[in-house]
């Protein structure tokens, strides 16, 4: 199983996302998370606060990002860097899954779009909503327009203080039911082609 998490725009939660979906993954196979992200912030992360059965690679570079997802078997994860560049679209060409994180709001519509467009028909993709608000009104409607347009939403996370505080806590246990919710559905769907 290979999965890109990615999005054109930067700041919508795509480490964390990345970071918290290795998590919830390791609790049954060891997992392989892929720092495509120049940045190197899920790295970093993962320097500061190891994860059991997650190892980190760093790929900051098409070829490095295509050596690691060409390893056999288990579960890789990739944290791209936003902006859609050659080495997002070569990494979504490597990958059964792509999971776009995204914030809700008006603003946030053409990004993803964006980033639906360059990804291949044979991979399978979901949203997941990130830092939600899911008691306003915004996150309703960002719901009911992603339903309306078709564009599977395959989680919700809601916005919690201990999430933004990235490596300097521990994993916030709400957000890791979350993003086991979001797991399943991601196995799920692409057990099913
Ligand atoms: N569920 C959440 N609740 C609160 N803050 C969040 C949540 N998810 C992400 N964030 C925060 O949003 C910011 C951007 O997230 P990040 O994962 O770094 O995005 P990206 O990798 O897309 O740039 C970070 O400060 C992160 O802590
Ligand atoms: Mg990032």
């Amino acid at each position: 199983m290979k999965v890109a998490v990615t999005n054109v725009k930067g700041g919508v939660g795509k480490t964390t996302t990345a970071v918290y979906l290795a998590a919830v993954a390791a609790r049954r196979q060891p997992v392989v998370l892929v720092d495509a992200d120049p940045q190197g912030s899920a790295a970093e992360w993962l320097d500061i606060r190891p994860i059991p059965g997650v190892t980190v690679i760093e790929a900051p570079s098409e070829r490095l990002v295509a050596k690691a997802l060409a390893r056999d078997g288990g579960v890789v994860i990739v944290d791209t860097p936003p902006g859609g560049e050659r080495v997002v679209r070569n990494a979504l060409g490597l990958v059964d899954v792509a999971v776009v994180p995204t914030r809700s709001g008006a603003l946030e519509v053409s990004p993803v779009n964006a980033v639906l467009g360059i990804i291949p028909e044979s991979v399978h993709y979901g949203l997941v909503v990130t830092a939600a608000r899911t008691f306003t009104r915004d996150y309703h409607d960002t719901m009911a327009a992603w339903a309306e347009a078709g564009v599977p939403v395959w989680g919700t996370v809601p916005e919690r203080v201990a999430v933004a505080l990235g490596s300097e806590a521990e994993l916030a246990p709400d957000a890791l039911d979350a993003y086991q919710a979001v797991w399943r559905t991601l196995r799920r769907r692409s057990n099913r082609s």
